[in-house]
């Protein structure tokens, strides 16, 4: 039998008990530890490579295996000095909330299966459109990430717009299908051209918009369409952060019958602080929009949000029936993404709001865009090229030749106080630098900048081992 039925449930409160310590102990150890694993630490993860094993292994064990071989060979994005990818950390409100939701292990598909759930995403779908200026009413998929949004969104989109021609695409499919023209920016993220594929409607074919240099889409380059079609607006340049002109682009778009989507992956997040929220201005006039809460809200991963202005033509897209599964008076979470069974992601995005509110929402983005802004200003005053306007939370760096650059890129990351990946920027090899975790202050900025600067200077001092 398995070691933990016969002491079932006393074993269980031991367990996690023993994960919170060691966890515990793991957010403690990662404010000082080098953000970088240890290239000795990765090399020990092949103490993983076993064969199935034969019989059954304590839990504890099991913890503690993992937790001795694979903790010291992770990324350390849970601390306050990592600055890749636009990854935001995880608020302890959000993070107990996730274990909390996780030991319940609840079905958030089906509101029978699954009630404190799904009463959470009805909760935090009306708080969420409130915090990011959308229309009230709108309808709302908790998923795995952007990618997933805007494959729903841009689901609900084709669905929309093929009605229109009195053509049921759920039912026929493509085959035969009026023709959809589909429009997005140059810089256009490669996740939404990534869900266009997996729609039916083409990576390649799509009308490509010229961008200025910063990134954002030229309004006045946006190609005339007609009958079916969807434009595809970008809130927040992954690499920038800079915004398309959205108010001219959407009412521009409207007047020729096309569809708006937005991609706000992170830059949607700006609409909940006062100080940003121009920004974003326009953006609620959308039809669809797509965010993270993996992102900027720092909930635990995977988490990301679509949004629909007209529900039905959500769940029209994404509805499913089966005789088996029972329908009910109130919202069926499952009617709304393409999953069935998953995780209760709204308990996480409700405890970060909750925790957090309207005003510890709005600190948290102003927070992270004032530390970009003194990352520009003190590697600028450090002699360095910052190649964007820091208008949000992203800084793009070039330290010389794009070899110079990429060997401190290398070093800051060897180096270990902070974390920073490299990115090409209208052809130059730059580094990028993106605050979005909860748990970065002025003073984990001023350390990472001295570090930053060191090393572009030509002295590592590496923490590798
Ligand atoms: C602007 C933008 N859109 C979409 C995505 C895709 O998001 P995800 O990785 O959550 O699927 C990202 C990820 O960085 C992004 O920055």
């Amino acid at each position: 039998m398995y070691p933990e039925n016969e002491v079932y449930p006393e074993k269980m409160r031991e367990i996690l008990q023993l994960v919170a310590e060691r966890a515990g102990r793991y957010l403690e150890e990662i404010q000082e530890r080098g953000v970088e694993p240890p290239a000795g630490a990765v090399a020990a993860l092949d103490g993983f490579l076993e064969p199935l094993p034969d019989g059954p292994m304590a839990a504890a064990d099991v913890i503690a295996m993992l937790d001795d071989l694979g903790s010291p060979a992770t990324m350390g994005i849970a601390g306050p000095r990592f600055f890749g990818f636009v990854i935001g950390g995880a608020l302890p409100a959000a993070l107990g909330a996730n274990w909390l939701a996780t030991a319940w292990d609840q079905n958030a598909g089906l509101f029978a299966a699954a009630p404190l759930s799904a009463m959470l995403e009805e909760v935090s779908l009306g708080w969420l459109v409130d915090a990011l200026g959308l229309p009230a009413g709108c309808g709302g998929a908790f998923v795995t990430g952007a990618t997933m949004a805007n494959f729903t969104a841009l689901a609900a989109a084709r669905r929309a717009v093929l009605a229109r021609e009195c053509w049921d695409v759920e039912a026929k499919g493509l085959f035969g299908a009026p023709e959809i023209q589909v429009v997005i920016g140059d810089e256009g993220h490669p996740s939404m051209i990534k869900s266009l594929g997996m729609l039916g409607l083409g990576r390649e074919r799509v009308l490509r918009v010229p961008v200025d240099d910063q990134g954002r889409m030229r309004a006045e380059c946006l190609p005339d369409v007609s009958g079916p079609s969807i434009v595809c607006v970008q809130a927040g340049n992954v690499n920038t952060g800079s915004f398309d002109p959205l108010e001219e682009i959407i009412a521009r778009s409207h007047a020729m019958g096309a569809w708006v989507h937005v991609d706000g992956a992170f830059g949607l997040w700006a609409a909940a602080s006062p100080k940003y929220a121009h920004l974003a201005a326009g953006a609620g006039d959308a039809d669809s929009w797509a965010t993270d809460a993996h992102k900027w809200l720092n909930v635990p991963y995977d988490s990301g949000l679509a949004f629909v202005r007209d529900p039905e033509d959500l769940s029209g897209a994404m509805s499913l029936t089966a005789a088996y599964l029972p329908q009910g008076e109130r919202r069926e979470p499952s009617q709304y993404v393409p999953e069935l069974s998953r995780r209760a992601r709204g308990v996480d995005v409700w405890a970060a709001l909750k925790s957090l509110g309207r005003s510890g929402l709005a600190e948290l983005i102003e927070r992270n865009c004032r530390c970009a802004k003194r990352f520009a200003e003190g590697l600028q005053a450090a002699g360095f090229e910052v190649l964007n306007d820091v208008v949000l939370n992203q800084v793009v760096v070039a330290f010389g030749t794009a070899e110079e650059t990429q060997r401190v890129i290398g070093g800051i990351q060897e180096d270990g106080t902070c974390w920073c990946g490299g990115t090409v920027w209208q052809g130059r090899t730059a580094m990028r630098i993106s605050v979005s975790s909860w748990a970065t202050t002025e003073a984990d900025v001023e350390r990472s900048l001295e570090a930053m600067i060191r090393v572009a200077r030509g002295k590592v001092v590496s923490r590798r081992q």
